[in-house]
């Protein structure tokens, strides 16, 4: 932690710590950073829009809330740097009670991005990023390259130093209210529906590079989103609310999609959670079959070698070892190869790094429903049928059920 000018901003030793899953192979152990505790809001007019809300948010790690429109999530999120003050409870930061702290110091300590950024249109994009460091009274100069520092963190290419946010496209927009949100070096991001207003691609690059940047700077983050598939892959913990502000499950994704608490959660998840689940598993354990492979200058006897594989086709690589597309072994003839006339592979999954998601993704998307691996260069690695990558994953499932399930790791994003 760093930039945080208040006391108690090490971590209380007297907090025990949880565990919890996380996207990497190793599994890392947090201490609770904010700890909300039987927090209600009562707002004037009798609504109840958070229930004795009680969570523990791992310090350096991505905590989701997530839940249907008006489940209190945007009200949770403001009673944490107290924009909204809780009507019974207490929320403790690092140890001590959030009342004690100076409401200023409070918020300095943490960044806030909302939906479509909230920039301020008459500043420049520059001058947006240095808008904390210059009420801590940071000098122009040093603001303005500290927001330069962080325009190349968040990926936003210096010559759009100098323009306005209506000169710059959505994604862009909330790429400089992330920077914003980052310029003082805050302990903890608070993200209310961040990358909604944006499209599916533009949605995904914001997801990886918030990714990205947690992983380089460790950050304590509360992102809000009403999309589960954002709150599996971004989430080390996932909040499930339900309306009225009560909490439904609070775990690791991987254990939300293997043990949803109730009903209300598993409809939440949605139809596909099985395959969702996939995306938790490795695809390293995928016996891949080098046999059916032949390269495009494959000679006579090579291709009747290769066609007496067990594999029904054979697919056809490139000089460089890319795989160019699918054939039956007796449609091949030495030295006419010809890619045009080849069936497509689909899409080829990363041996190893990617998950079973991917691999079976692959597989399905094939012609021939066998996937195509590739390693990190893009050259096949090897091939694998619709049925071994089924086995593989009733072999998964065994696995994580005799393991627990926060034993299950998400192997990947895709
Ligand atoms: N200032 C207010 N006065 C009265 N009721 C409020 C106020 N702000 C929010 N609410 C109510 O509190 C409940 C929770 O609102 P909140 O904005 O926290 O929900 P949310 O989960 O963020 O919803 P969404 O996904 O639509 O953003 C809602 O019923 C809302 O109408
Ligand atoms: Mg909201």
């Amino acid at each position: 932690m760093s930039g945080l000018d208040s006391p108690g901003n090490g971590l209380n030793p007297t907090v025990p710590p949880v565990e919890s899953g996380r996207k990497s192979q190793t599994r890392r152990v947090f201490g609770v950073l904010i700890r909300i505790d039987s927090v209600t809001k009562r707002y004037p007019d009798g609504t109840v829009a958070v229930d004795r809300l009680s969570l523990d948010i791992p310090d350096g790690s991505i905590t989701v809330l997530v839940g249907p429109s008006g489940c209190g999530k945007t009200t949770t999120l403001r009673m944490i740097n107290r924009m909204v003050e809780p009507s019974e409870g207490t929320i403790l930061i690092d140890g001590v009670d959030s009342r004690q702290q100076p409401v200023n110091t409070l918020r300095r300590s943490m960044g806030y991005v909302i939906q479509n950024a909230g920039l301020f249109q008459h500043r420049t994009v520059v001058d947006n990023i240095a808008t904390v460091p210059r009420m801590l009274g940071w000098s122009k100069d040093k603001s303005r390259a500290r927001a330069r520092e962080l325009m190349e963190r968040v990926g936003l290419d210096a010559s759009f130093a100098k323009r306005y946010p209506y000169q710059l496209s959505g994604g862009q927009q909330q790429r400089v209210g992330v920077a914003r949100a980052l310029a003082a070096d805050p302990p903890v991001l608070l993200m209310d529906e961040p990358f909604s207003a944006v499209d599916p691609v533009v949605r995904k690059g914001l997801q990886d590079e918030l990714l990205r940047i947690q992983e380089e700077l460790g950050k304590t983050i509360v992102f809000v989103t009403h999309d589960i598939d954002e709150a599996v892959k971004l989430g080390t913990m996932v909040a499930v609310l339900r309306t009225g502000g009560r909490l439904a499950q609070f775990a690791p994704p991987a254990e939300l999609l293997s043990d949803p608490a109730d009903e209300f959660v598993e409809d939440f998840l949605g139809a596909d959670r099985g395959i969702r689940r996939l995306s938790f598993f490795s695809s390293a354990g995928l016996e891949l079959l080098t046999a059916p492979i032949v390269a495009i200058d494959a000679t006579a006897e090579q291709l009747a070698a290769r066609g007496a594989t067990e594999a029904p086709y054979l697919l056809v690589t490139g000089l460089d070892g890319r795989p160019l597309g699918w054939s039956e072994p007796g449609g091949l003839t030495a030295g006419q190869i010809d890619a045009g006339q080849l069936l497509p592979y689909g899409r080829p999954f990363t041996a190893g790094q990617d998950s079973l998601r991917a691999a079976l993704d692959c597989a399905v998307l094939s012609p021939t429903g066998w996937a195509v691996a590739v390693d990190a260069e893009g050259r096949a690695a090897g091939v694998v049928s619709q049925a071994a990558i089924g086995e593989a994953i009733r072999g998964a499932h065994a696995h994580a059920h005799a393991a627990g399930p926060e034993a299950a790791q998400k192997a990947t994003t895709r």
